[in-house]
């Protein structure tokens, strides 16, 4: 045998060694496709539905930023404007004459900046509210899991 042969053999049992290992080789991988050939097309899953609702979502640890308990595709937030300020402002929020508008103002902390001085409009690393405050699908867990909340609100 030539020594490149050899070292070839070698490499070869070293992979078998590998692929038989025990418990290993019997494993099938149950995959979130199912038992779809890789090769097929899978048809696409539902679009989420985000929950649209008055009540709030419960936080899970302290300084959450809390969960949007409704859509918020409708709210513009750019350069120019941000919609979400119209019910969320200080003030806006418990407006009589638009029922819609009763919800809660945002915390103080969102009108100060990063030296600590206090504005009268939300500052700007608060500006893009959905970068902290994320809108909920109604979606099962993908696995099971036991999470449990750190804090009860
Ligand atoms: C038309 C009015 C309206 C607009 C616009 C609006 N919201 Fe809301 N929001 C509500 C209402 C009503 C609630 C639920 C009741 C409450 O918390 O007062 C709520 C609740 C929330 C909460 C939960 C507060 C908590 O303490 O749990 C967050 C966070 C929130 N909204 C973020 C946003 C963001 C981000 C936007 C913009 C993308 C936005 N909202 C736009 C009306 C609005
Ligand atoms: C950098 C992350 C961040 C951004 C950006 C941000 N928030 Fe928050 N928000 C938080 C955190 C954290 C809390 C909870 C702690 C607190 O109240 O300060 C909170 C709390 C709130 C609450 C609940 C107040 C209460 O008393 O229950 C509302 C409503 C809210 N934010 C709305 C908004 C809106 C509207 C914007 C955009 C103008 C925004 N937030 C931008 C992090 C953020």
């Amino acid at each position: 045998m030539k020594p490149s042969t050899a070292l070839l053999a070698l490499a070869l049992t070293g992979l078998t060694g590998l692929a038989t290992l025990p418990g290993q080789a019997a494993t099938t991988i149950d995959s979130l496709r199912g038992d779809l050939p890789i090769t097929a097309t899978e048809p696409a899953p539902d679009p989420f539905k985000y929950i649209n609702d008055k009540e709030n979502i419960p936080r899970n640890f302290k300084d959450q930023p809390p969960l949007v308990p409704h859509t918020t595709e409708k709210y513009e937030i750019n350069l120019k404007e941000n919609g979400c300020l119209k019910c969320h402002m200080e003030g806006a929020a418990g407006k009589d004459d638009d029922e819609e508008a009763k919800s809660v103002p945002m915390s103080k902390s969102h009108y100060v900046d990063r030296q600590g001085k206090k504005h009268n409009k939300p500052v700007g690393n608060r500006h893009f509210c959905t970068q902290c405050h994320v809108p909920q699908a109604d979606a099962e867990p993908l696995v099971e899991n036991t999470f449990q909340a750190l804090v009860k609100k």
